[in-house]
C-alpha cells in the first residue's frame, strides 16, 4: 500500500464547545440569535433537542439556527428524560442551567456518558443549592429546580465544563458568584456571555464574577471551524510525505491553540493567516509535510489542546526521539480512557508508546507497520479519527471498530479526508 499524499484546501466543520453555547445562550437571551456555521454533529443536536423540548423554537437552514429566546427563566420542563447521548459538554452545562430553573429536569445519556464523573458539576452546583441527584455521580441524573445563591468556588481541576456550569446556575442566582481557575480553560461561555451580556461577568485574572439579575440580548454568532477537527489534517499533513493542506476559517482562540504551538516548537511547516475580524479569532492555517522534532507536553499545556491529545500521539511517532505528554489525567474520563486506548491502538500498528499514570512516551522515528489490523475506537470519535489518519500511513488494510462514532463531532469526515487524497 503507496503511502498517499494530502493536498488542497478544506473548510472543517464549526466549533462544537461554540456551537453549543450558541444554542443555550441563545435560548435564555431575550429576542432571537442567529447562527452562522453552526455544527450539526450528534452531540451539538443533542443540545439542540433538548431545548426544543423545553418549548425553544429553533429554525434551521443547513448549517445556520434562527432561536427565538425566552430569557433566564423562560424554559418549561420537558415531559420526557433530555437525551444527552454521548455529549459531556451538554450534560454538564445543562446541569449548571437547570439547576436553577423553576421545574424538575432528568437527564440520560449512551453507556460512555453514563459512566463519567459527575460529581465535578454536582458538587459546586449543591454548595450552591442546587439538587441534582445521580447515584454514584454518574447519569440519570434527576434535577430539582431550586433557588441558588451565589458561591466562591476555586475549581480542583481546570475545566471549562466544569467552569460554564457554575456560570450558567451563577446567572440564574440571587447572588453573586466568583469562580478561580487552577489554569485556564477554554473560556468560550465567557467570550459568548460578555456579549449577550456585559454586565453579568467581570474576568481578573485567573478570576470570574458572575452579576446575576442582568437579561441577555439575542445576537449573531459566526462559529469559526473547530481546531480539534482541524487537528487531524494538521497532523496528517504534517506527516504525510509530499502534503499540503490549508484549513480555512480555523477558531485560534488562545485557550484552544495548543496544538499551534506543539507544531512550532516541533519545527512544523505551518503557516498561520490571521483573519481580522471582532469576536474569536480565527486564521487560515496551511501545513506542510517536514522533519518534526519530539515534543514536551506538561500539565500546564493540556487544557489548551486537551482533546488533541490522540492526534498528537499519532504526529509524533513521526518525530526522531522521545515525545512526552504529562499532567494529562483528565484524559482517562473523557470519551474513552484515551490514555489507555491510544497506547493499545497505536500499539497495534507498531508505535512505541508507553502509557503512563498522567499521560504517555512516545518514541517516535521508526515507520508504523500493522501487527494486528482489528482496531477498536472504543466508541471515542476522536480516537477513530487518529486512527483513520494513522490508517494512511501503513502498509496493510485495517478495520476500526464502531468508526460512525466520527458523527459525534464531525460526521463528514472521512468525505473530506477523501477529498484530499491525491496519490
Ligand atoms: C469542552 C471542554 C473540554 C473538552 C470538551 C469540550 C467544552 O472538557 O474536552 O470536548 O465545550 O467546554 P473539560 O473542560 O471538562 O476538560
Amino acid at each position: 500500500m503507496a503511502i498517499p499524499i494530502l493536498k488542497g484546501t478544506i473548510q472543517v466543520p464549526g466549533d462544537k464547545s461554540i456551537s453549543h453555547r450558541s444554542i443555550i445562550f441563545g435560548a435564555i437571551a431575550e429576542g432571537q440569535t442567529t447562527v452562522k456555521n453552526f455544527l450539526r454533529s450528534n452531540d451539538c443536536l443533542a443540545t439542540l433537542e433538548a431545548f426544543r423540548q423545553m418549548g425553544i423554537h429553533i429554525e434551521e437552514n443547513g448549517n445556520n439556527l434562527t432561536i427565538d429566546g425566552v430569557g433566564l427563566l423562560g424554559l418549561q420542563a420537558s415531559s420526557k428524560p433530555l437525551d444527552m447521548q454521548n455529549s459531556g459538554t451538554s450534560t454538564r452545562l445543562l446541569a449548571g442551567l437547570l439547576a436553577g430553573q423553576h421545574f424538575d429536569s432528568q437527564l440520560i445519556g449512551d453507556a460512555s456518558l453514563s459512566k463519567r464523573p459527575m460529581g465535578r458539576v454536582i458538587d459546586p452546583l449543591s454548595e450552591m443549592n442546587g439538587i441534582l441527584l445521580a447515584e454514584d455521580g454518574h447519569l440519570p441524573m434527576t434535577i430539582h429546580g431550586e433557588v441558588l445563591h451565589g458561591i466562591h468556588y476555586r475549581m480542583p481541576i481546570a475545566s471549562a465544563q466544569v467552569k460554564s456550569a457554575i456560570i450558567l446556575a451563577a446567572l440564574t442566582a440571587q447572588s453573586e458568584t466568583t469562580i478561580e481557575e487552577p489554569l485556564p480553560s477554554r473560556d468560550h461561555s465567557e467570550t459568548m456571555l460578555k456579549f449577550f451580556s456585559p454586565e453579568s461577568i467581570e474576568k481578573t485574572g485567573q478570576t470570574i464574577t458572575i452579576h446575576p439579575g442582568h437579561p441577555l440580548q439575542g445576537q449573531q454568532i459566526e462559529v469559526p471551524a473547530d481546531i480539534s477537527s482541524a487537528a487531524f489534517f494538521l497532523v496528517a499533513g504534517a506527516i504525510l510525505p509530499g502534503s499540503k493542506i490549508t484549513i480555512e476559517k480555523v477558531g485560534l482562540n488562545p485557550t484552544r491553540d495548543g496544538i499551534v504551538r506543539i507544531l512550532q516548537q516541533m519545527g512544523a511547516d505551518l503557516t498561520i493567516d490571521r483573519i481580522d475580524q471582532p469576536g474569536e479569532p480565527m486564521a487560515n492555517l496551511t501545513i506542510k509535510a517536514g522533519p518534526l522534532e519530539p515534543f514536551h507536553i506538561e500539565a500546564a499545556d493540556i487544557p489548551a489542546l486537551v482533546d488533541e491529545v490522540p492526534a498528537l500521539a499519532l504526529l509524533a511517532t513521526a518525530a526522531e526521539g522521545v515525545s512526552t505528554i504529562s499532567g494529562a489525567e483528565e484524559l482517562r474520563v473523557k470519551e474513552s480512557d484515551r490514555l489507555a486506548v491510544i497506547t493499545s491502538e497505536l500499539g497495534k500498528l507498531g508505535a512505541d508508546i508507553e502509557e503512563k499514570p498522567d499521560g504517555l512516551l512516545i518514541t517516535g522515528g521508526k515507520p508504523l507497520r500493522v501487527q494486528n489490523p482489528d482496531l477498536d475506537s472504543f466508541g471515542d470519535h476522536r480516537i477513530a479519527m487518529t486512527l483513520k489518519i494513522a490508517s494512511l500511513l501503513v502498509d496493510k488494510p485495517v478495520t476500526i471498530k464502531d468508526d460512525d462514532c466520527m458523527a459525534v463531532s464531525y460526521p463528514a469526515f472521512v468525505n473530506d479526508l477523501t477529498t484530499l487524497i491525491k496519490e
